[in-house]
C-alpha cells in the first residue's frame, strides 16, 4: 500500500490539513506536540480503522468540535482508492472506501497493510512474549487474509476455556 494523499479535519489537532505524499520514504520532525504522532495515528487508521492510541473514538476528535474526518488516497496492487473515516460525537464511526460505505472499520485491515513501530513498542524487546506474539498477530493479520482463522482456531486450541 502506498499513500498518495492525505487530508485531515478537525482531526486531533488539526483543523484543514493536505498532505501530498510521494514514492518512497517520508521523515516528519519538528517541536514537540506539533502533531507528528497524531498524522501516524491517521495514516495507521486508514489502515486499520482503529487509533493505536485509543480505543475511545471521540478523543480523536478536535476539541470543541462535533465531527473528524480524514480522507486518503491509497494506491494499491496499481490501483487508487479513496478511503474515508469520519468520526461523530453522535453516531458511530462511518468509513467508506471510493464512496462505498463498509459495514464495519475492521474490513480496512484486509485491505490494506501497515506497520507501527512506536516508542512504546521497545517493551517488545524486553517484555512478555505474549506481547511479542501480540505484536506478530496485529502485522500479520493485515498481510495474510486467511491468519485470521488460522489464528482463532490457534486461540480455541490453546486457551479452549477462555476462548469464545
Ligand atoms: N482531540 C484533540 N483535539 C485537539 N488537540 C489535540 C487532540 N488530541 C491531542 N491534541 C493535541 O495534539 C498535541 C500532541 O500531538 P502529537 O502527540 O502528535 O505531537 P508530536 O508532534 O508527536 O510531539 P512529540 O514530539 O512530543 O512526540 C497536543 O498539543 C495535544 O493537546
Ligand atoms: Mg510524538
Amino acid at each position: 500500500m502506498s499513500l498518495r494523499e492525505l487530508v485531515l479535519i478537525n482531526f486531533r489537532n488539526y483543523e484543514y490539513e493536505k498532505i501530498p505524499f510521494f514514492e518512497g520514504c517520508h521523515v516528519f520532525y519538528g517541536p514537540n506536540a506539533q502533531g507528528k504522532t497524531n498524522l501516524l495515528e491517521s495514516v495507521y487508521i486508514t489502515a486499520r480503522g482503529q487509533s493505536f492510541k485509543t480505543t475511545t473514538d471521540r478523543k480523536l476528535i478536535r476539541f470543541g468540535e462535533r465531527s473528524a474526518y480524514i480522507r486518503s488516497r491509497v494506491c494499491e496492487a496499481e490501483r487508487e482508492k479513496e478511503v474515508e473515516i469520519k468520526f461523530s460525537m453522535v453516531d458511530r464511526k462511518r468509513v467508506r472506501i471510493n464512496q462505498v460505505e463498509l459495514e464495519s472499520a475492521a474490513a480496512l485491515a484486509e485491505q490494506f497493510d501497515v506497520v507501527l513501530f512506536a516508542p512504546e513498542n521497545l517493551e517488545l524487546v524486553q517484555g512478555a512474549p505474549s506481547e511479542r506474539r501480540a505484536y506478530m498477530d496485529s502485522i500479520l493479520l493485515g498481510t495474510d487474509p486467511a491468519y485470521r482463522s488460522l489464528l482463532r482456531s490457534y486461540e480455541k486450541t490453546v486457551f479452549p476455556i477462555t476462548a469464545p
